[in-house]
């Protein structure tokens, strides 16, 4: 299932990310982050572990692929990517399965690569530039853990 949200400034941006972050405080979650350079993954991902309470300053971990936080309700794994070399990239299919389970958020940045080479239970999220302040937001869900965390989205989210 999927789910179109449109966000008018970084202040919806935010909403949108409390209240996601608010369903999957106990459970986890494992999202695919999709979108050009300055769509709002990294954005997105920093509003996300605000209000997971992530006591560390949230940095964009495009140069070191991975950035952990522990000081939040779950644990955080954030990824980034874009600077894998193909070889790097088949190894880390496998080591990302081992992220996607157990109560812990997974942040993956820039995985166009692993889309439909994934064989776990994740969200899928597309992030589309529109204008300086407008943002698409469309969530896949792939998986049932997924789309009970997507309908409730869905749910809270209508008067964003
Ligand atoms: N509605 C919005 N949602 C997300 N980001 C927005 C929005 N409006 C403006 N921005 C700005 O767009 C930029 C997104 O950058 P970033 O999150 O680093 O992109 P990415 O990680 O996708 O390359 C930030 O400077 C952010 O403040
Ligand atoms: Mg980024």
């Amino acid at each position: 299932m999927s789910v179109k949200i449109l966000c008018n400034n970084l202040s919806d941006t935010e909403k949108l990310a409390e209240n996601l972050a608010n369903i999957i405080k106990n459970e986890g979650a494992f999202i695919c982050l999709y979108g050009s350079v300055g769509a709002g993954k990294t954005a997105f991902s920093k509003f996300i572990c605000k209000y997971l309470n992530v006591k560390e300053k949230v940095t964009s971990p495009s140069f070191v692929i991975l950035n952990e936080y522990k000081s939040g309700i779950i644990p955080v794994y954030h990824f980034d990517l874009y600077r894998l070399e193909n070889e790097g990239i088949s190894t880390i299919i496998s080591e990302l399965e081992e992220y996607s389970e157990g109560k812990i958020l997974t942040l993956v940045e820039w995985a166009e690569f692993s889309q439909n080479s994934l064989p776990f239970d994740r969200i899928e999220l597309t992030i589309t530039y529109i204008d300086d302040t407008k943002r698409e937001f469309e969530f896949t869900a792939c998986g049932e853990k997924s789309s009970k965390i997507i309908r409730e989205l869905n749910n809270v989210n209508i008067g964003i």
